[in-house]
């Protein structure tokens, strides 16, 4: 059963469309990923499924029930962690879990019984007493997922779970988020991890300019590029047509899948790249055209990334500010 429907769905901010007409479907049990770089209209599409934010157009169905037209229903049965942290740093982690609780209508004792065993699954139980203010970023960020389960939702919503973490708390969160997961938990997740995407999600949605790209199981975008590739750029003091020549060439080239020809770059889709580089550089070294740089990649969301919007996803270059540095920011 799909437990999340998007139709058509459109947001504008004055001439900004940041979601641009997208539709899918998350059915239940999974981990669903949506992978796009900054400004692709993630968040905006997390908010409205959450009830945050209104669409300008469009439908979307959560647990059966229209966002828009019944919030409240829809805010009891999802959990979210936003993209930047909600913890009150003056108050206990095991405060801060409290007073979600009771902000969603549960008992005093409840909601101190539900923090209690949330604590226990984020393993923060030895901190529970102590500010949140003094939390490391992936402290923080846990801690971020736990507000969101204090009130059992089917499911979670989170935006960039892991942006800003270093590579072991990344790793520590996406086992907490397989666990969930295993006992039952949906997950509509928001990253801009060409790696996290490959290794959480189950069906996966990337975005770019407000629109739906491509979607599918990681496995079968990769299976989709067909193949390996290998991506030709010329030397920068060759001919302005350099590209075009070497395109010429490569087409001609027997059993290859696609050619494709983007602004810097030749790139070759073929089975077993790994044998063909001598055959391929002959052939560029045919054309006169100086080759200045040769690159073979096996089938990766980078490739699935780099074939459906000709650009790359590189953000794990990226440095992002850290969550405490954020925060102060703001105050
Ligand atoms: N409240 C707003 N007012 C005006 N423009 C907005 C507003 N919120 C978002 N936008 C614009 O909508 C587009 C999509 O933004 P959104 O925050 O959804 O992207 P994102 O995919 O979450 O990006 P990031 O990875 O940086 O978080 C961007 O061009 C953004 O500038
Ligand atoms: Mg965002």
């Amino acid at each position: 059963m799909a437990l999340i429907e998007v139709t058509d769905l459109y947001k504008s901010f004055g001439d900004v469309r940041a979601v641009d007409g997208i539709s899918f479907t998350v059915e239940e049990g999974i981990i669903f990923g949506f992978l796009g770089p900054n400004g692709a209209g993630k968040t905006t599409t997390i908010r409205i499924l959450v009830t945050l934010a209104e669409q300008t157009s469009g439908t979307a169905i959560v647990g059966g029930i229209d966002v828009a037209a019944n919030p409240r229903g829809v805010r009891n049965r999802v959990g979210y962690a936003a993209q930047a942290t909600g913890i009150d740093r003056d108050l206990t982690g095991k405060e801060n879990l409290i007073l979600q609780g009771r902000l969603h209508g549960l008992a005093k004792a409840e909601a101190q019984r539900e923090a209690d065993a949330i604590l226990e699954v984020i393993s923060l139980s030895e901190v529970a007493d102590r500010r949140a203010g003094t939390y490391s970023g992936g402290m923080a960020r846990r801690l971020d997922l736990g507000q969101a389960l204090i009130h059992r939702p089917n499911v979670l919503f989170l935006d960039e779970p892991t942006t800003g973490l270093d590579p072991q708390n990344r790793h520590a969160m996406w086992t907490y988020l397989r666990k969930l997961n295993d006992d039952g938990m949906t997950i509509f997740l928001t990253t801009q991890y060409l790696e996290e995407a490959d290794e959480l999600a189950d069906t996966l949605a990337i975005i770019d300019n407000g629109r739906i790209v491509v979607e599918g199981s990681p496995t079968e975008l990769k299976r989709g590029i067909g193949g390996d590739s290998v991506t030709l750029v010329p030397s920068s003091d060759g001919a302005a047509d350099s590209l075009e020549v070497m395109a010429t060439a490569m087409r001609a080239l027997p059993k290859t899948n696609a050619v494709e020809k983007l602004a810097e770059s030749v790139v070759v889709y073929l089975e077993d790249g790994g044998s063909r580089i001598a055959e391929i550089v002959r052939a560029i070294d045919a054309t006169g055209v100086q080759l200045g740089r040769l690159e073979l990649a096996e089938p990766s969301l980078d490739q699935v990334f780099l074939k459906h919007t000709g650009a790359r996803l590189r953000v794990e270059d990226v440095k992002p500010p850290s969550r405490m540095s954020r925060n102060r920011m703001r105050t």
